[in-house]
């Protein structure tokens, strides 16, 4: 099919690829996950993102396995500050968001001062920009990807999870597996014009 590029394959690709990317919640997501070279490729994407000053304004915390545990008893903890009244039930709800994917990683940006003085909605564009790198990297290897976040995230137990400075802030977990089990998406994507004015 033509497309407003004419015959170019790469661009084709490139449509089918962004097109088809959903997000793939953690629960449809089992092993195998990217290996260790291959999250090499997808953090090396990562670093394509486009990034006023080179500031590189985030970065990524990966939870491997066996750490797995440290971030369910954040998620619980966290739960229980919020509500002291949480039941047995609800904080292995918490607990158990932080072993579904094969993959999970922590994007963490950095939003307090720096030099040049990038503001910080542009610093959280190249996040934004950095993260869909690797969603649809890995949506190019095969993998189902999908984000995360929730009210655990801001709390002072993600932060010393994390080890957060002054100005990082956890933002969301990308969680990245072989899809179980497929689900068409249902979204129905704005349309140009919806997002889309011209100066007048
Ligand atoms: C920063 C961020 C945090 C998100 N957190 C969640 C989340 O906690 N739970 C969830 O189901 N989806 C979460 N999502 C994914 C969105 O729900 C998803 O992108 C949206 O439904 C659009 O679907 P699509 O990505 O398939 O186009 C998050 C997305 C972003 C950008």
């Amino acid at each position: 099919m033509q497309n407003a590029c004419g015959n170019s394959t790469m661009f084709t690709l490139f449509c089918e690829l962004v097109r088809s990317r959903s997000n793939v919640s953690p629960k449809r997501l089992g092993a195998q996950g990217p290996t260790t070279e291959q999250m090499n490729e997808l953090f090396t994407l990562a670093a394509a993102a486009p990034d006023h000053a080179m500031l590189t304004p985030w970065r990524f915390v990966l939870v491997p396995s066996n750490k797995r545990s440290l971030l369910a008893e954040v998620f619980a903890a966290a739960l229980l500050d919020r509500d002291a009244d949480a039941t047995l039930e609800q904080l292995e709800v918490a607990r158990a968001k932080a072993y579904r994917a094969p993959v999970l990683i922590i994007a963490v940006a950095r939003l307090g001062e720096c030099k040049p003085d990038t503001p910080a909605l542009e610093r959280m564009v190249s996040m934004g920009a950095a993260i869909q790198n690797i969603l649809l990297g890995a949506h190019a290897m095969g993998f189902g990807a999908g984000l995360t976040s929730g009210k655990a995230m801001a709390s002072h137990r993600m932060r010393g999870l994390c080890q957060l400075k002054d100005g990082e802030s956890a933002v969301c977990c990308l969680n990245l597996g072989t899809v179980t089990q497929h689900k068409p998406s249902s979204r129905v994507r704005p349309l140009p014009a919806q997002f889309l004015s011209v100066l007048q």
